[in-house]
Order: structure tokens, then C-alpha cells, then sequence
């Protein structure tokens, strides 16, 4: 018997969506119907190119084939295993091609749900590292102003966005924040890293000093915040930071959920910015964004921390229903040998100049107020609407989508990160839809 088919248009009410106006959105809904490679489409079969990745996610474009299949290979074989005390061998082969693609000692690999889980994870790795070698005093965590760490209540206490901490009460206790690294006046229209603002990461040094560094357990950024604007740091920025972090003996982690398969450059971008971080966070293009799935990688002398201070008990008790589910195992392990063996990480790095250029052509359309860009990743910053900030963004997006592109507003800046399979016309369409918006606006 076959299922009934789903409504182009189902009821909309019962379904709270995140992060989202949802009575706004449920008076004037946009639901795509389909996906493939660059392209969503409607119920009507209008197209949309996907300027965005999903959610900077669908790295390799949608319904990635060799993704599909692995996804329903494995569903017909194995739709669950528990992974408390018990494993299946996708996972384990999934964390072993990880860990050998990823950078320096990043030799294990936990697994999660999501950025945030897997946010959360390394945090309380971190506190309780510190406490395996008897360091239990470190117990603050230092994030930063403008980062995204998604929504738990780790991620979210060590994260700097003022409108999603603000309903939600105290939060963890102990946290403190860097200044962000965003200074227009100083920065804007750079190309890639921006020549000024290594010394911003000294405020590091003074926090500790304030608060004493024996106290703090870890450090994390997103080496370039990606949802609050594609905030790229200084040159010498993130190695400053590890200095400071080593003198301390503070553990640095690297938020990469937007930042890693391919966006900058390499499975994870720390190399590209000369950083070897103790724990890296992951998620999003790591299954192409097919199925739900976080990693959370640490570097060897962690791991082995654990194992010697714990006995033949369990070592760290932490760990979800859904870690490392053979479905997200599968979806992962196809994705990272399709990245690979279709060099989709260096054909991001070729497409970055011909990006930037494009880019940074918007300067001098109307309301640009700056161009940021590394990657394949963009922002176009526009002068808000007196009174009404966000507003003209918001208006961009719904212009460019009714033109066919899906570009991202955040704040008042439009925000690109396409998939990395985008061809030039496709890089050209986003940029002149984009410009030709701002000039009707
Ligand atoms: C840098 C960063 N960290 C964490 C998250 C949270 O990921 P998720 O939405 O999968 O929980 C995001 C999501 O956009 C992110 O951009």
C-alpha cells in the first residue's frame, strides 16, 4: 500500500517553526517541494538557486547521489543500533576516514545530533578534562561577542548574540566574552582577512588577567562568524589567540560548523588560518545536511587524559540516543569520500577569487556599506532603514527570492554561501539579482 501523498499546500498552524516570524511566515508561506544540485523548486515547479547551501549546509548540492543512496542502503539494513555499550561498524569506519582527514592530532571524534550538541559536547569536555588531570578549578568558558554557538544552554551562555540570550535568564554561570572582531571603519571592503585588528585578540590576555587564568578551562570561536555576518578575523588574529591560550594552559576550540567542509578551504579551515585548536566543533556539510549529525573532534593527549583517569568505568559520561546513528554514519562517510574523491574542497578554493571579485563588485550599489568575504562564503552589508533595522535586508531577501535566488538576511546583511558545486554563471546570477534588487528598492 502506498503512503498518500503530501498536500502542496498541508495545514500550517500546528507546526512552531524555529527561528522564525511564524505568523508573518504562515500569511505568506515559500515552501519548496524539491531539491537537486544547485536548485530548489516549488510545488509550481518554479526553480530557486540556492545561494545559501540550505543552511550553509548542502555543501555538495541536494540529493547528492552517492548521499542518497548510502541513506537508503542503509535504512533497509540497520535503522538503528544503540551506541551506549554497543556500536555498528559504520560509525567506527566513519570516525576512522574523519580523524585521517582531519588536521594535526584531532584523533578522535565524537558524535551528536547537531552544531549545537556537538557545541555542547566539547564544552563539557573540556571542563571535565580539566578535572580528569585535577585542574577542577577551571571552570569558565569564554565565547565571544557576535559568535554563534547555537541553542543549548552551553552553546548558547558562551554565545554573543544579545536577542537569543535575552528570554532565556542567567545561563551558565562563569562565562565571559571577547570584544567581536568587527570594526567597519577600519576594516571595511577587505578582501579575505583584513590587514588590521591582530591586537584585538590581546583582549584575551586582559580578561584573564581580570578574572585569573586559572580558572578558565577554554576558549571557543567560530574562526569566521558566519551567522552574524561572515565576520572575517584579522590576520594573526586566531594564532594570537592560541598563544595566549597556550601561556594559560587553556584549551582553544574552534566553532567550524559553518567554517569547515569545504567553505574555506579543507575539510576543517584551522589550517588555512595556521591554527591547531585542542577540540573542533562540526556539523552541517558534514553529511551534506542529509541527516541530522554533529562531531565534536579533540586532539590525542584529550582523549588519552580520559583514558588514563578513568578507570576501566566510563570515561566521560556523556553521550546521546542518536550518536553516531548509522543512517548520519552512512550519510557522512558518502559525503566525505564524495568531497574527496571529486576535489569539491579545491574547486571551492578556485572559485574564491572569481567569488570575491564578484563580490566585492557590489560596492557602490545602492545601500552597500561593505563587502566581506573568504571562501566561498560572502556578506553585503547595507545601511538599515532608519528606524526599522533589519528591515531592509528582510526586503532584499524576499525581492531576491521572488527573482529566483535564495540569499540570506541576518541583521542588515545579506549573507552567501552557496554549494560548492555553483558554476560562474550561477556566482554571477546570485551577485547581479542581488544588485538589481538593491537598485529597484
Ligand atoms: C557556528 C555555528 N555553531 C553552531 C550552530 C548550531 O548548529 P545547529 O543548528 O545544527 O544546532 C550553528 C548553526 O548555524 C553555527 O553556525
Amino acid at each position: 500500500m502506498s503512503a498518500a501523498p503530501i498536500p502542496s499546500s498541508p495545514p500550517l498552524d500546528a507546526y512552531w517553526m524555529p527561528f522564525t516570524a511564524n505568523q508573518r511566515f504562515k500569511s505568506n508561506p515559500e515552501l519548496f517541494a524539491r531539491a537537486d544540485g544547485m536548485y530548489y523548486y516549488r510545488a509550481d515547479g518554479s526553480s530557486v538557486l540556492d545561494g545559501i547551501a540550505g543552511l550553509w549546509c548542502v555543501n555538495a548540492g541536494h540529493r547528492c547521489a552517492p548521499v542518497v543512496r548510502a541513506i537508503q542502503q542503509t535504512a533497509d539494513e540497520l535503522d538503528y543500533a544503540p551506541s551506549f555499550q554497543m556500536g555498528h561498524p559504520i560509525v567506527f569506519e566513519y570516525a576512522d576516514a574523519l580523524v585521517e582527514a582531519a588536521p594535526g592530532d584531532l584523533s578522535h571524534v565524537f558524535f551528536s545530533n547537531s552544531g549545537s550538541e556537538a557545541v555542547d559536547t566539547a564544552l563539557k569536555i573540556a571542563l571535565a578534562y580539566h578535572r580528569a588531570r585535577n585542574e577542577g578549578h577551571r571552570y569558565r568558558l569564554v565565547g565571544r561577542e557576535r559568535d554563534y554557538h547555537g541553542v543549548g544552554f552551553g552553546g548558547l551562555s558562551v554565545s554573543g548574540i544579545s536577542g537569543h540570550r535575552r528570554p532565556y535568564g542567567p545561563l551558565l554561570p562563569g562565562v565571559l566574552h571577547l570584544p567581536h572582531t568587527y570594526d567597519r571603519g577600519r576594516m571595511a571592503y577587505s578582501r579575505g582577512q583584513p590587514d588590521w585588528g591582530a591586537e584585538l585578540a590581546d583582549a584575551l590576555q586582559r580578561l584573564l588577567l581580570l578574572h585569573d587564568p586559572s580558572t578558565v578551562a577554554a576558549v571557543i570561536v567560530e574562526p569566521v562568524a558566519g551567522s552574524t555576518g561572515v565576520l572575517v578575523p584579522p590576520k594573526d588574529y586566531l594564532p594570537r589567540l592560541r598563544e595566549i591560550c597556550d601561556r594559560h594552559g587553556i584549551l582553544l576550540i574552534f566553532d567550524e560548523v559553518i567554517t569547515g567542509f569545504g567553505r574555506i578551504d579543507g575539510m576543517l579551515s584551522c589550517e588555512y588560518f595556521g591554527v591547531l585548536p585542542d577540540l573542533v566543533v562540526s556539523a552541517k556539510g558534514l553529511t551534506n545536511g542529509a541527516v541530522p549529525m554533529g562531531a565534536t573532534f579533540v586532539r590525542r593527549p584529550i582523549y588519552d587524559a580520559f583514558m588514563q583517569s578513568g578507570g576501566s568505568g566510563i570515561e566521560l559520561p556523556h553521550g546521546y540516543t542518536y550518536s553516531g546513528h548509522p543512517l548520519a554514519a552512512a550519510a557522512g562517510l558518502a559525503a566525505l569520500r564524495h568531497y574527496q574523491e571529486n576535489r569539491l574542497f579545491a574547486r571551492a578554493q578556485a572559485l574564491a577569487p572569481r567569488w570575491e571579485a564578484l563580490a566585492h563588485a557590489m560596492q557602490g550599489e545602492p545601500h552597500v556599506v561593505d563587502v566581506r568575504n573568504i571562501g566561498l562564503l560572502a556578506a553585503v552589508e547595507l545601511a538599515p532603514i532608519e528606524g526599522k533595522p533589519g528591515q531592509r535586508a528582510q526586503q532584499a531577501h524576499k525581492a531576491c527570492l521572488k527573482e529566483g535566488c535564495l540569499i540570506r538576511a541576518s541583521g542588515d546583511t545579506m549573507l552567501l554561501s552557496p554549494p560548492l558545486i555553483i558554476e560562474d554563471a550561477q556566482m554571477e546570477q546570485l551577485f547581479s539579482t542581488l544588485a538589481k534588487v538593491l537598485r529597484a528598492a
